[in-house]
């Protein structure tokens, strides 16, 4: 039998679609490997959200190349959203036989044949329809406790600095039935918890093809997995500010065995930034969904993602980044340097003018900021209950357990036999910016 290796970056979605490509290859006769050197086929998902992340492939590819060399006949394909965006300029790279876009996994199969027969090949189409939902994804964790399922493709915004649209095509919504199939066999194969995943879930909106007035809104197809079991975890992410309304979080609400956990990207807390990203919101608005958020979930953690140093991005556009940090009091957040990519509409009418050494600054400003808070926020657990979902052991040991709370917060604390995928409810005794500490409460 063939052995396929894949190795994924990027988001949730990538890992996601690495489950997809996974289940279409063993249908066509693949078995998984775990390393390098026993696989005929070597598959890298790609992500091109920021320069970065593209190097870091490329540095992998050669890797890829030396193991060709030692080895005949091995086959190393590109996929996701790097393939996408370069299309036949990885063809010019050694190490790559075959290039095939976010949309055109169901050809692998004949795409990996063709390679054998006739040399390097490429499929970049982006589809208008393609969701994959009737594939059921090959878990990565066979057995695990926590599972992934896309519940829409693509993005129809245009935030400026975004290459997601580019690369990922317009937005799609996957058909809810398939989606609460996809749960409920999840559930009946022991996972705890289960992640829906969009850029936009808000604007998920499954129109019936026979009656298009029959729509499935975020917050009715919400329901509809919570409802499937009470002990069963529904995470979901990400939110859209301009989008996300008050139904959802209503939902969230009336439904314990939703984690009380938001992700709402800002981006900038600036109006001249969040404009000049396209982003159709102000920061007023932010903060009023903030505040909907808290009166409506009191208990509910608020995470998010901000950009330093986008395009004319001054000191005082920085300070009002910082000080909405300081108001929100995030949870936890995932910070980023501006990363200028070719063909969005910032690299095409903005010049990527400030200065690294100022990008770096202001984005160290905004990390150390969010630390102390992220300390202050968790230093409020000590003393307190909560039910963690275990997840497996500790990094530090096999004596510890990992485990999160419904917001999202990362506990650790002895085994004492417990084990991954039950719940258990513990104290929490001290705590750093990104951990609690904590003991198990029989
Ligand atoms: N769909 C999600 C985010 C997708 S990309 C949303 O709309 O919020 C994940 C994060 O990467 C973004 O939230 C943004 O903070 C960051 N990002 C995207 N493009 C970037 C760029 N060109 N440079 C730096 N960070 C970027
Ligand atoms: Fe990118 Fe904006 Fe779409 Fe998110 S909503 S994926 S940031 S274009
Ligand atoms: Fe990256 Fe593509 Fe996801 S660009 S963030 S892997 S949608």
């Amino acid at each position: 039998m063939n052995k396929v290796f894949i190795e994924t970056y990027g988001c949730q979605m990538n890992v996601n679609d690495s489950e997809v490509v996974l289940s279409i290859l063993q249908k066509a006769g693949y078995a998984r490997c775990d390393t390098l050197d026993q696989a005929d086929l070597i598959l890298v998902n790609t992500c091109s959200v920021r320069d970065n992340a593209e190097q870091r492939v490329l540095g992998r590819l050669d890797v890829f190349r030396q193991e060709k060399k030692r080895r005949g006949g091995v086959v190393v394909g590109v996929l996701g959203c790097m393939a996408q965006r370069l299309k036949e300029k990885l063809l010019e790279n050694p190490a790559v036989d075959l290039v095939a876009g976010p949309d055109a996994y169901r050809d692998l199969p004949r795409l990996v044949e063709a390679v054998t027969a006739s040399g390097k090949q490429l499929n970049t189409i982006l589809s208008h329809e393609e969701t994959y939902g009737d594939i059921a994804p090959v878990r990565m964790d066979a057995g695990g406790v926590s599972a992934f399922i896309s519940i829409m493709r693509g993005c129809n915004n245009v935030c400026s600095y975004c290459i997601v649209p580019f690369v990922r095509g317009a937005e799609r919504s996957r058909d809810p039935e398939s989606i609460v199939r996809e749960a409920a066999a999840l559930i009946q194969g022991g996972y705890k918890e289960i992640s829906l995943l969009g850029q936009n879930v808000d604007s998920y909106c499954w129109k019936n093809p026979e009656d298009p007035s029959v729509r499935v809104d975020f917050a009715g197809l919400l329901e509809r997995v919570a409802l499937l079991d009470p002990k069963v975890r529904i995470r979901f992410a990400t939110s859209h500010p301009k989008d996300m309304g008050d139904a959802v979080l209503h939902v969230m609400a009336r439904y314990p065995n939703i984690c009380k956990h938001i992700h709402l990207p800002v981006q900038s807390g600036s109006n001249v930034m969040l404009e000049r990203m396209n982003r159709k919101y102000t920061r007023e608005h932010y903060l009023e969904r903030i505040s909907r958020i808290r009166e409506i979930l009191p208990d509910c953690s608020v995470t998010t993602d901000v950009i330093a140093g986008f395009s004319g991005e001054t000191d005082e556009d920085h300070e009002a980044t910082m000080s909405l940090f300081r108001q929100v009091r995030y949870d936890s957040a995932f910070m980023f340097q501006y990363s200028e990519r070719p063909g969005t509409k910032a690299s095409r009418h903005y010049l990527d003018d400030v200065p690294l050494a100022v990008k770096t600054a202001r984005l160290s400003e905004i990390i150390a900021l969010q630390n102390e808070i992220s300390l202050e926020n968790n230093s409020r657990c000590i003393g307190q209950c909560y039910e963690v979902l275990v997840e497996g052991p500790s990094k530090r040991s096999e004596e510890e357990l990992m485990g999160r709370t419904s917001q999202n917060r990362t506990c650790v604390f002895p085994a004492r036999g417990h084990k991954a995928g039950e719940y258990v409810t513990v104290r929490v005794l001290s705590c750093t910016s990104a951990t609690l500490r904590c003991e198990v409460v029989e």
